[in-house]
């Protein structure tokens, strides 16, 4: 569960140091030699993309910086602490992950729960997170289809892992199935969330115009195997909103990024 870095002191946030993934033991590898180095900026936070095509190792990146999984080698680096210290990190998985057998509050509280706050103090909390998410009024429903929409799902797992104010956020193509409009509504609120908590996050995706819209930085993942292969720097102001989608610095830096992704 997520945890609030209070050593401010280490400026690189995050550091992945030549890391190759294979599951076959080293005969062929997924991702080889890749490194990236996140920095955190105080006070403000970073909203790093990382875009590629489907299937060159997203998933499987994110899981290293979770430390859900072990890359077959190289190291991760998390404030300059190697991952074996366990800094627990908030991840939005790509598959629903509300657990269904629970109401939406209950769902939200669960972070504060397991850190041994109150009840009543986690479900104001959590209440308070649910109104942000635009979920007032469902929090005692349970989370699951046939009771909410896949975006509503969707917002009870993001709420979830921003209640505990995570130092960093890692999210998985959290658009997934879901249709257009909800897929920009989705997008609008981690935009929106994201300008408050000022936390950093990773966001891993095959989507442009999302990585555009949302990201202060793109790295983009490819080659066979896979690693960072271009970085592209977002200058467009904030607040982000629907406008952001129709400025000029928006449209040229989409079709730059769509110039580079076709052509790979
Ligand atoms: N446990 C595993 N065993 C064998 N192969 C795996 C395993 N996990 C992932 N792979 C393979 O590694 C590659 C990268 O998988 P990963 O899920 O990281 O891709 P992705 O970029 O997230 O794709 P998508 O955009 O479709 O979600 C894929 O070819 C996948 O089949
Ligand atoms: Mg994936």
């Amino acid at each position: 569960m997520a945890v609030v870095f209070t050593d401010t002191s280490l400026p690189d946030i995050i550091e992945l140091q030549d890391i190759s993934t294979s599951f076959d033991d080293g005969k062929t590898f997924i991702i080889k030699n890749m490194n990236l180095l996140i920095e955190d900026i105080p006070d403000a936070g970073e909203f790093i993309v990382i875009l590629g095509k489907s299937g060159c190792g997203k998933t499987t990146v994110l899981k290293y910086i979770a430390g859900l999984a072990n890359p077959y080698s190289g190291r991760i680096l998390i404030r300059g602490r190697d991952r074996s210290h366990e800094v627990p990190i908030s991840m939005v998985f790509q598959e629903p992950s509300a657990l269904e057998h629970y109401t939406v509050l209950k769902n939200v509280m669960l972070p504060l729960l397991y850190r041994h706050v109150p009840e009543k103090e986690a479900a104001d909390r959590a209440m308070n997170i649910i109104k942000a998410v635009g979920l007032e009024g469902h929090e005692n429903k349970y989370a699951k289809f046939g009771k909410l929409s896949g975006g509503q799902i969707q917002r009870v797992v993001i709420a979830r892992s921003l209640i505990a104010n995570p130092g960093i956020i890692l999210l998985d193509e959290p658009n997934r199935g879901l249709d257009n409009d909800t897929a920009l509504q989705i997008d609008l609120l981690i935009a929106n969330l994201w300008e408050q908590l000022q936390s950093t996050i990773i966001l891993v995706t095959h989507d442009i115009e999302q990585a555009v819209f949302l990201g202060t930085k793109i790295y983009v993942m490819g080659g066979k195997p896979a690693s960072i292969i271009k970085q592209f720097d977002v200058n467009i102001p904030f607040p982000r909103n629907l406008n952001t989608r129709r400025d000029a610095k928006f449209l040229a830096l989409k079709n730059e990024v769509e110039d580079f992704m076709y052509n790979l």
